[in-house]
């Protein structure tokens, strides 16, 4: 398919590729193995001197597939899946960093991928340094010209800090000129943001998320140009994770994405209506959220972000306060995640960040007062209803 559509259109016929036997969806290849004509087929699969599948975790059709609809929405040259967002950054650092090496990571990151980079890469010898990245003469200070990537999440994971990716990069690559930037795109998905047209390298994503949008898959991406694509899947998925998708969730993911333009949509409009409540609520002290004009960074998220994203945070008086409200929620789903058709409400600082210390948790922006709010499909007025009622428990 050309790449002029708008992206409505791309989300459903984007790089679809014509189906055995006629089939509108693309089916389910689950195979582990595919099978060779001849010992020379094999040979030459594995020399890479013919195009074909050899085993799942090299490749799948349903898979494929789907590493193709991603790649054109992110604007990459190529897409490698992996069985989770983890599995696709732990799999995209461990390909392009070696012992020796230095990282500058942003301060602000979803719980997992902040231990990863500060207490498990160092293990392997990778040097990390944390900053904060939108403060200009930090970012001076922390990267050097032997500075491999600099990392950081294009909404950060919770205080929704939004960096300027386009600056980052294009000071990064002066300074650094082999230094990939990576950019976990997850909380603004690829029709809000789009970091490798903004000069990131290497765009990240945990697909559990938006794009799948259904609650009920676990998986990641990495997209980015095809040198860096290939080192990425054959050695951090081939060799060194393993973290390869099964073909159901691939299927799943397909289907998911088709709707991934009106969910958004919709998501970002209900988004902006409880912004609204959360800011006139007596017992809610702090929105943090980049469409409001106070956000610290309002104008890089108008510049860089379609929209403004589902994801909201927001500071209750006190811890216990915001553990009354968690427990008082009836419609809105008390878990972890984010980006499904249900409102998802949690507590960064005791659930996704508590590997993080007391000190890295105010650095990074927040407190324990601070709840974490999904977005979901319900009608609005509903959302707010359910929240009202739990604020007033709360109290
Ligand atoms: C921003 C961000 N990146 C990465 C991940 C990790 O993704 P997964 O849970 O699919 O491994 C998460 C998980 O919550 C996340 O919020």
């Amino acid at each position: 398919m050309s790449h002029c559509y708008r992206e409505a259109t791309t989300v459903v016929h984007g790089n679809h590729e014509k189906k055995a036997n006629g089939a509108l969806t693309t089916p389910i290849y689950q195979t582990s193995t595919f099978v060779f004509d001849s010992a020379e087929q094999g040979g030459r699969r594995f020399a890479g001197q013919e195009e074909g599948y050899i085993y799942s975790r090299l490749g799948n059709p349903t898979t494929s597939q789907l590493e193709k609809k991603i790649a054109l929405l992110e604007g990459g040259e190529e897409c490698i899946a992996f069985s989770s967002g983890m599995g696709a950054i732990s799999g995209t650092l461990l390909s392009v960093l070696s012992a020796g090496d230095h990282i500058v990571a942003d301060n602000t990151l979803y719980g997992c991928t902040f231990s990863l980079i500060t207490e498990t890469m160092p293990r392997f010898g990778v040097k990390p340094t944390v900053i904060d990245l939108t403060d200009e003469a930090a970012l001076k200070a922390a990267v050097c010209p032997d500075t491999k990537v600099v990392y950081f999440e294009t909404i950060a994971n919770p205080s929704m800090k939004v960096i300027d990716i386009e600056a980052v990069a294009a000071y990064a690559h002066k300074v650094a000129p082999g230094c990939l930037v990576i950019v976990d795109n997850t909380f603004a998905s690829p029709l809000l943001a789009k970091p490798l047209a903004l000069g990131a390298d290497v765009v990240v994503h945990s697909a559990t998320k938006y794009l799948n949008g259904h609650g009920d898959v676990v998986a990641g991406f990495a997209v980015s140009r095809r040198e860096i694509a290939d080192k990425i899947r054959m050695v951090g998925l081939k060799d060194i994770t393993g973290a390869v998708l099964g073909p159901q969730e691939a299927f799943l993911i397909l289907r998911g994405l088709k709707t991934l333009k009106v969910r958004m949509d919709q998501i970002c409009a209900n988004a902006l209506k409880v912004v609204d409540f959360l800011k006139q609520a007596p017992q809610v002290d702090k929105v943090f959220f980049p469409g409001l004009p106070e956000h610290p960074n309002y104008d890089t998220a108008k510049k860089e972000l379609k929209q403004f994203g589902g994801m909201i945070s927001f500071e209750m008086r006190s811890f216990e306060e915001a553990k009354k409200v968690l427990n008082n929620v009836k419609l809105c789903v008390l878990a972890v995640s984010l980006g499904d058709c249900e409102s998802l409400i949690q507590h960064p600082a005791s659930m996704t960040h508590s590997m993080c210390t007391k000190e890295e948790i105010e650095a990074a922006g927040f407190s324990d007062c601070l709840i974490r709010f999904s977005v979901g499909l319900e009608d609005p007025e509903d959302i707010i209803a359910d929240l009202k009622q739990a604020f007033e428990a709360a109290e």
